[in-house]
This record gives C-alpha cells, sequence and structure tokens, in this order.
C-alpha cells in the first residue's frame, strides 16, 4: 500500500509504503529510504513497533539523528573530512566537528528515493534507487545505488545494497534503524541482551575516528562473545567508552567479508520475548547504544527519546577505511558493483 506522508518544503511529495509478511510489518518512506515504523509480535502474539521514528516528515528533515535511514555513500566517520585515492586528494561535505559523517550534510538519509513495489515468489518487496551525482558531498563518480528491501514469507527484513561509479570512488552503505524490542519509546535497552561474533573492535580517537588497531575485546567491556545485557558494563569508567559515552565503535567481524550473509550478532529484550538476528556479508559492525539522545527528540507515540533508549547495529566497512591502507577496502571502481547484504530475523 502506498499513501501520501508529507511534503517537503519544496512541495516534494513523500510516500509511505506498508508491507507485511511472515508477521514482520514494515513501513518505508522515499525520503532516504526511511523505516518509520517495523512492527512484530512478542511472545504473547502483541504487536509493537520496535524501531524509533516521527510520524511527520518535518521532524525527519530538521530534527532526526538517522532514525531507520539509509545511510551513504559513506556509513560513519571518515577523519578531517578527506582521502586520496590513485593521488588526488578528496574534500568532503564535514557534518560532525572537522569529521564526515554518514555521506556528508546532505547524505543518502536526506534524499528523494525512486521506489518499486515488487511482489516475487512469496517475497514482497521495494526497490529502492538513486543517482548521486559526481562530486555530491564531494565524492568522486557519479554513483547510481540500488537497494531492495524485502520481507520474506519467514518476516525476515533483508536488504540487498548495489552499486555502480563511473570514476574511482569509495563507498560503505548501511541501514540506520534504532532498535528496542520492547517498543519504540518504552525506556532503556540497557537489559536487552546483546552477542557480537567478534574477537576485536577498533579503538578511537576522541573524535571517534579509529586509531588504526585492531584491540582485541578479551577483558574489556567489549567482549559480547557470549549474551551480555548492554548495561553490564556501560559504567566501568572504560576510557573508550567514556570518549563515546557509552558504545559507538566498529566490531571486527569474526567471519570477515563473506559472499553470503553469516550470523554475526543477537539482540535479545527478556522482557518482551522478542529477539532479533542479524546476518550479513559485511566485515564490520557498529553497536552504537544510543548515547547521543537526549530527550529533546518525541516519537509518534508522544514519548521523548532519552540516552539509550535504543540501539544501532549498522553492519559496515570499517569507518574511516579510505585513510587506513591496513582494513578492508571500501574502493569501487569503474566496471565493478559494489554488494552488500544485511539480514534481520525475528524468531519467535
Ligand atoms: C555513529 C554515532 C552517531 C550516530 C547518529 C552512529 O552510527 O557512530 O557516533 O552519533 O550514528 O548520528
Amino acid at each position: 500500500m502506498k499513501e501520501l506522508f508529507g511534503r517537503l518544503a519544496d512541495g516534494t511529495e513523500i510516500h509511505r509504503w506498508s508491507l507485511e509478511n511472515g508477521g514482520t510489518r514494515m513501513k518505508v518512506l522515499s525520503y532516504g529510504g526511511i523505516v518509520q515504523c517495523l512492527e512484530t509480535p512478542d511472545r504473547h502474539g502483541r504487536y509493537a513497533n520496535i524501531s524509533l521514528g516521527f510520524d511527520r516528515i518535518e521532524d525527519y528533515v530538521t530534527s532526526s539523528p538517522y532514525f531507520g535511514a539509509l545511510i551513504g555513500r559513506y556509513g560513519n566517520r571518515i577523519g578531517k573530512g578527506r582521502f586520496t585515492l590513485d593521488g588526488e586528494t578528496h574534500r568532503l561535505s564535514a557534518d560532525d566537528g572537522e569529521n564526515s559523517l554518514h555521506g556528508g550534510e546532505a547524505g543518502f538519509d536526506k534524499v528523494v528515493w525512486e521506489v518499486e513495489p515488487f511482489q516475487r515468489g512469496t517475497d514482497v518487496g521495494l526497490r529502492l534507487s538513486h543517482t548521486s551525482p559526481d562530486g555530491e558531498m564531494g565524492y568522486p563518480g557519479t554513483l547510481t545505488a540500488q537497494v531492495t528491501y524485502t520481507l520474506t514469507a519467514e518476516g525476515d527484513w533483508r536488504i540487498d545494497y548495489a552499486a555502480t561509479t563511473d570514476k574511482v570512488t569509495v563507498v560503505n552503505l548501511t541501514n540506520h534503524v534504532y532498535w528496542n524490542l520492547a517498543g519504540e519509546g518504552s525506556g532503556t535497552i540497557e537489559h536487552h541482551e546483546l552477542t557480537i561474533a567478534a574477537a576485536r573492535f577498533t579503538p578511537t580517537d576522541p573524535g571517534l575516528i579509529p586509531t588504526g588497531e585492531l584491540a582485541p575485546v578479551t577483558g574489556t567491556p567489549f567482549d559480547f562473545r557470549a549474551p551480555k545485557p548492554i548495561g553490564r558494563d556501560l559504567r566501568t569508567g572504560h576510557p573508550q567508552l567514556l570518549a563515546a559515552q557509552g558504545y559507538d565503535h566498529n566490531w571486527v567481524l569474526e567471519k570477515g567479508i563473506t559472499a553470503e550473509p553469516e550470523a554475526v550478532a543477537t539482540l535479545r529484550d527478556p522482557a518482551s520475548g522478542r529477539t532479533l538476528r542479524v546476518a550479513t556479508t559485511e566485515p564490520g559492525m557498529q553497536f552504537y547504544s544510543g548515547n547521543f539522545l537526549d530527550g529533546t527528540l518525541v516519537g509518534p507515540a508522544g514519548r521523548a527519546y532519552r540516552q539509550g533508549d535504543a540501539l544501532c547495529l549498522e553492519t559496515q566497512h570499517y569507518p574511516d577505511s579510505p585513510n587506513h591502507a591496513h582494513f578492508p577496502s571500501t574502493v569501487l571502481r569503474p566496471g565493478e558493483t559494489y554488494r552488500s547484504t544485511t539480514v534481520h530475523s525475528f524468531p519467535a
């Protein structure tokens, strides 16, 4: 189903598509490819919206910390907003102090995507397309991006990303859903239990740019190899947690880059009985514990979002890869196709 959600200041119509399959319901906006609502049942079959969002387009345009949005051209930060590729230095839009975050000031979360619904066998979904002109936000090359959201008969939400370029460039696409498995607006996620299949993470400098080190998680608050409540080590005073006001780091997934999505994380809310499983082809995942939610934004149910009221699990290549030769490469050349897949499942 397609309906009018609102209009941008210049009159552009923003549409909202509703999808349902296998017990999962979602609503997606043409603006930013935003997942505006994602509903799953709890252990008693009661539905709740488990992703933070707004019910007015104006709020997404002016105040959203990327709620539910597609992120591009580059997920997470590029240090000092610059990188050098084949001898040429590129300067990006700096939207986070001197750094460039999530594609710059007007990234893929702020563009109006072309949206085509589809049905294929037992799958339903949306095909989102966007062409980013050469030089947009400082990135070289015309980037033609296609993102497919599929809801499967099992109720899985699968994202397939693809992109091509006409000049050498870098690309790192992801999605920025803020999860609260007890329902948006229901309070803290500190009691959610998280598992991440990673023995190392990438520590950051005070500006949240990776130092380049791949540090072991053993004996640190960053060890999520066994299920752990998110709040358990949050107040330990670990310098990396103090600098980021919580978790806001990239985990080095043990499996590395894979041709097919492999399971990397499980999030469980003991109270509601809801579980989210994440599988991906990507080598990294940013776990962000909602540190910068500060009680100034109000969700669709009229409840304010405070620090730690949601978390993000953003599958990706590592932040600032263009400036770290030993990180897996994010370079895309003409003639190649960037591909990435992430599957979110909601086992009962
Ligand atoms: C980043 C955070 C940032 C958040 C929302 C996350 O992906 O790692 O530092 O505050 O997105 O902007």
